[in-house]
């Protein structure tokens, strides 16, 4: 790992709310090298949702320094550009668009690229594919069971081809069963496109899966635990 640049750098994150009354993040350095697989968990309130937010541009810190790829973060007017060029989001409550079928959920993130519209049909296509989805392309969310409807989220999240993928609870909402079989896909996407992958979770069955453990408290890293591969 020496010499290369990692694909994030904090340091020094600082963000509270309420007038002060509530330090969410604390002074956390963390460094994410890229194609690294890592999981971020601890207990509620610790922090993590707006450590994610900050690493995917959605937030800025009030102290503290973040660097993507060796380079300093955007100011705000260039943020959401930067988020569609090297950012892919996926929550918890997964975030379609109801009155779409999946493979226009997945497009939608598409108009912000120069693709035509023949173009942003195929990649949707292809990312159904990729994900198990073909046969559901039609079908709007409503249609779609809770695992289906977070793996049209991942699809749609690859759309624009990320170097770094943010998952917030991916998981939270899904049975043990369906839970499991989102994991497996990010571990194969995360094998196959050797996308840079940091998922927040509570549940340590899906931590199993990353190759860091971060483990925050109180808005900072308390402990990093490395699985071998
Ligand atoms: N928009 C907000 N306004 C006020 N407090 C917030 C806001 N967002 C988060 N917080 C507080 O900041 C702390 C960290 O929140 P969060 O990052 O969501 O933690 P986690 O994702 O680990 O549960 C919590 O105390 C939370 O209540
Ligand atoms: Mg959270």
């Amino acid at each position: 790992m020496m010499g290369q640049t990692p694909r994030i750098e904090a340091q020094g994150l600082t963000r509270s709310y309420d007038g002060g009354r509530i330090a969410a993040l604390r002074g956390l350095d963390l460094s994410i090298a890229a194609g690294e697989f890592i999981a971020i968990v601890g207990p509620s309130g610790c922090g993590k949702s707006t450590l994610l937010a900050m690493l995917g541009a959605l937030e800025a810190p009030q102290t503290g320094t973040l660097s993507f790829d060796g380079e300093p973060f955007p100011p705000p007017h260039r943020a959401s550009a930067f988020r569609a060029e090297h950012i892919g989001f996926v929550f918890q409550s997964f975030h379609l668009l109801p009155t779409l079928s999946a493979a226009e959920n997945v497009e939608v993130p598409m108009f912000e690229s120069t693709r035509s519209s023949r173009q942003r049909r195929e990649r949707a296509r292809m990312l159904l594919h990729l994900v198990g989805l073909d046969h559901r392309s039609n079908d709007r969310p409503s249609m779609l069971s809770g695992g289906e409807r977070q793996r049209v989220a991942i699809a749609r999240a690859l759309a624009n081809q990320p170097t770094l993928l943010l998952a917030d609870e991916p998981t939270g909402s899904l049975d043990s069963v369906n839970a499991a079989r989102v994991m497996q896909l990010f571990e194969q996407l995360h094998a196959e496109l050797g996308t840079t992958l940091v998922v927040v979770t509570h549940a340590a069955e899906v931590a199993g899966h990353a190759q860091r453990v971060v483990r925050m408290q109180d808005g900072r890293i308390i402990t990093e635990v490395e699985h071998a591969a």
